[in-house]
């Protein structure tokens, strides 16, 4: 039997669009049992709607790799334990991807590598900053290389909490994505890549009072402001209860803000009210890094 658990993720973290990403302990897993009639299982929190036929995407994917692979498709029982939240912007489709192509290449032999996979996940998903940080944990930066996707982990195990704030709403991320104009002003674009290096300044430099300035972004969230209300006033209101940082999470609607233990009563609190006044319910939850990314095991 085969076992791969792979993280949320959460994208952007502010000025980074489309290339930084960190992994969150809240995890999706999927169990392979090999030489058994082709079925498909649902379980956990986040089952409600996931298809359980051939059209599911980590039964596509692993189907992908086995055709790219020219291997024959095995027939296999699959067990999908989804505790990751649909269309939040929380990297499930990044999750079911990564944990397809760890699982199909298992079951293949394992010919491909990490680096392999992640081009492959890239080709699928369209954009790397949430496939990046599923396969290897930490906070990544994702570049766009002149032979595929370079991965840099910027810190495995960042002594940082997250709160992720989850609107009850859904939202498409092709729809976000959709709103988002296709030319740049030199000024937001000077203005991005300067914060991109203060951000990665402060990860590096574990100088977290950084992350106020450097999480602030010109390129996307402003500009998506329409499809959440409140979003810009949560994201203050996150660094007034005392965040190191903030963001939209993705394409959202999620929202997350970097801290310490020390504040994150306050944080969530501040997030939520903040949000209920625009008339959004949301949850908050506080989550660890996670350090490791897609994990395998094989019993
Ligand atoms: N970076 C993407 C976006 C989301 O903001 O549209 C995650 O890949």
């Amino acid at each position: 039997m085969i076992r791969v658990k792979i993280p949320a993720t959460s994208a952007n973290l502010g000025p980074g669009f489309d290339c930084l990403g960190l992994a969150l302990q809240l995890h999706n897993t999927i169990t392979v049992e090999p030489n058994q009639p082709f079925q498909i299982s649902l379980t956990g929190s986040y089952r409600d709607g996931i298809p359980a036929d051939a059209s599911n995407l980590v039964w596509q994917t692993m189907c992908h790799l086995w055709d790219l692979l020219h291997y024959p498709n095995p027939s296999v029982a699959l067990t999908l334990e989804n505790h990751i939240p649909p269309a939040r912007g929380l990297g499930s489709s990044s999750a079911a991807i990564v944990g397809g192509l760890v699982a199909a290449n298992t079951l293949a032999g394992s010919p491909y590598t990490k680096y392999e996979l992640l081009q492959v996940a890239n080709s699928i998903e369209g954009h790397p900053d949430n496939v990046t940080p599923a396969l290897y944990g930490g906070i990544t930066l994702s570049v766009p290389a002149k032979d595929g996707i370079f991965p840099r982990v910027l810190a495995q195990s960042p002594n940082l909490k997250a709160v992720v704030v989850i609107p009850n709403t859904r939202l498409n991320t092709e729809k976000a994505r959709g709103i988002l104009p296709t030319h740049v002003t030199r000024n937001d674009a000077v203005f991005n890549i300067s914060h991109v290096g203060l951000l990665i300044e402060a990860i590096i430099r574990e100088d977290y009072s950084l992350l106020k300035e450097g999480m602030r972004d010109v390129l996307h969230q402003n500009q998506r402001a329409i499809l959440l209300p409140g979003m810009l006033e949560t994201i203050e209101a996150a660094l007034e209860a005392g965040a190191y940082g903030a963001a939209l999470s993705g394409s959202g609607p999620t929202l997350i803000a970097l801290i310490t233990e020390d504040s994150k009563q306050e944080v969530c609190q501040n997030m939520i009210t903040t949000l209920e006044q625009y008339g959004v319910n949301a949850q908050a939850q506080v989550l660890e890094i996670d350090s490791y990314g897609a994990t395998l095991s094989i019993t």
